[in-house]
């Protein structure tokens, strides 16, 4: 089988640029939506004749649709990300270093560790001090002029931090002014370096450094008030073997190994403290959706404040680590059409002890958001990229309180990461506001900004876009530019 004539456009380079391009507008915009959605991802997936084998390596192209307020107009503007790895490519015609082109993930790694890390930083956006950063999983960054998107040169950060890994997946925390990530460093022994950077700073600071025997695959993490949750899914390295130079037998060391379970490590964001470590099943996450501190069930709520009993942390989990072959390029249609096996789970991990537990919400959907007010709080609304379904996929709409789901849909029509921008005058946690979502329009073979409402997922408005975007994965919406 194979998906419906034109799904491979998700996968095809896209190589014209455009500045500042109003785009035609069906429908109406709030007035108060004045910002720009920046998105980032692969685009160029051909160089010299040759394709890059995982869709984790495409180019890197950053996309940005502004806001005037009260007009509706929506400004379009896409430029490739002038990286080294980008003028390398286009000088010499080969694509090298990346996330499986040229020998499989662990190649990359070792190639990160001897020295030659990409600057093809086609993973998200955050915002640095004042600066816009291009961000992929090995600590180089790449500045953008947030009006432009030129790329402005290569992001230091003002501190003394390192690691062979970066998470590209930061969390703001607008209530504590700061942005936590994490590093990964390998050696004897490796370590996850867990960072607070104070807004409007480049400097980060330490959380913790946790050891690491076996270091996993951490793309993304969990956030509440007062923790850092590190999810340890069984994909693990061995790095002894891999720092050997001329190895070759490092691939072999890099597995899912079920029978370690997956492992949950509750960091203190305050002292640094490992305070609860607990064992669950095994599975595999890429996304973490939301997390926040409860009381567990049938307590009098007369603790006080900071005095949790659980944690509750909501990802999207996978069976297994098939999902990263599934990636493949020669294999991503069929795991789009047949796979996309992600499932919203909620797990709620006791601090007292006690057996962590879970349940389902939602069963084929990835790329979770929740409003930027809703991070590290109780929150009720969760929107995805549903999993595709003959010819299109999906808007999902989640109400984690109730279990509830809303879908929004259109035959031919492929979305991406969905973004929800809450109304400013709107209270946590309503879903007063709009969904930002680009989706590519097989039918029309072009690229489509919808712009949907928060509460019913109608279709508010629609900007056609003058070329069909590949698949990308990560954006923000920065009300600032
Ligand atoms: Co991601």
């Amino acid at each position: 089988m194979s998906m419906e004539a034109g799904f491979e456009l998700g996968f095809s380079t896209l190589d014209s640029e455009v500045a500042d391009r109003s785009l035609p507008v069906e429908g109406s915009l709030p007035d108060w939506l004045d910002g720009a959605l920046v998105r980032n991802g692969p685009a160029v997936f051909e160089v010299g004749g040759d394709r890059v084998a995982h869709w984790f390596d495409g180019l890197a192209m950053l996309h940005r649709f502004s806001f005037e307020g009260t007009s509706d107009e929506v400004r379009y503007t896409n430029r490739a990300l002038r990286s080294d790895t980008y003028r390398r490519a286009m000088a010499t015609g080969e694509i090298s270093g990346q996330f499986a082109t040229g020998g499989g993930y662990l190649q990359r790694v070792r190639q990160l560790l001897f020295d030659d890390p990409t600057d093809n930083c086609n993973v998200h956006v955050a915002r640095v001090g004042d600066a816009l950063v291009a961000m992929t999983e090995v600590p180089r960054f790449r500045s953008v002029d947030p009006e432009t998107l030129e790329t402005v040169g290569e992001f230091a950060f003002a501190d003394a931090l390192t690691g062979h890994i970066n998470c590209a997946h930061v969390v703001p925390d607008p209530y504590r002014e700061e942005t936590v990530g994490l590093l990964t460093t390998f050696g004897r022994p490796s370590e996850y370096t867990l960072y607070r950077l104070p807004d409007g700073s480049r400097s980060r600071e330490r959380i913790a450094t946790l050891p690491a025997r076996d270091p996993v695959y951490v793309h993304s993490f969990a956030l509440t008030e007062q923790y850092v949750v590190l999810t340890e899914h069984p994909f693990v390295t061995n790095p002894a073997s891999f720092l050997l130079p001329g190895s070759e037998s490092f691939v072999d060391n890099y597995d899912w190994e079920p029978e370690r379970g997956t492992r949950f490590r509750v960091v203190d964001r305050d002292t640094g403290e490992v305070v609860a470590t607990r064992v669950t099943d095994p599975w595999f996450v890429f996304h973490h959706v939301n997390a926040f501190e409860a009381e567990a069930e049938g307590r009098a709520a007369d603790g006080p404040a900071g005095d949790a009993d659980e944690l509750v942390v909501d990802l999207v989990a996978y069976p297994d680590a098939d999902v990263v072959d599934g990636l493949y390029l020669s294999a991503a249609e069929d795991w789009f059409e047949s796979g996309q096996d992600g499932q919203l789970r909620r797990f709620r991990i006791p601090l007292d002890g006690g057996p962590v537990r879970s349940e389902r919400f939602y069963d084929g959907l990835e790329l979770p958001r929740v409003a930027r007010g809703d991070r590290t709080k109780p929150y009720r609304y969760a929107y995805a990229q549903g999993a595709a379904e003959r010819d299109g996929n999906h808007v999902a709409k989640v109400d984690v309180e109730t279990g509830d789901s809303r879908r929004w849909e259109q035959s031919g029509l492929f979305v991406e990461e969905p973004v929800f921008v809450r109304a400013p005058d709107a209270e946590r946690p309503s879903d007063e506001g709009v969904v930002l979502v680009t989706a590519l329009n097989t039918t029309d073979e072009r690229t489509d900004l919808l712009v949907l409402d928060g509460e019913t997922l109608d279709e508010r408005a629609r900007a056609p876009l003058p070329h069909a975007v590949p698949f990308g994965f990560h954006g923000r919406y920065f009300p600032e530019w």
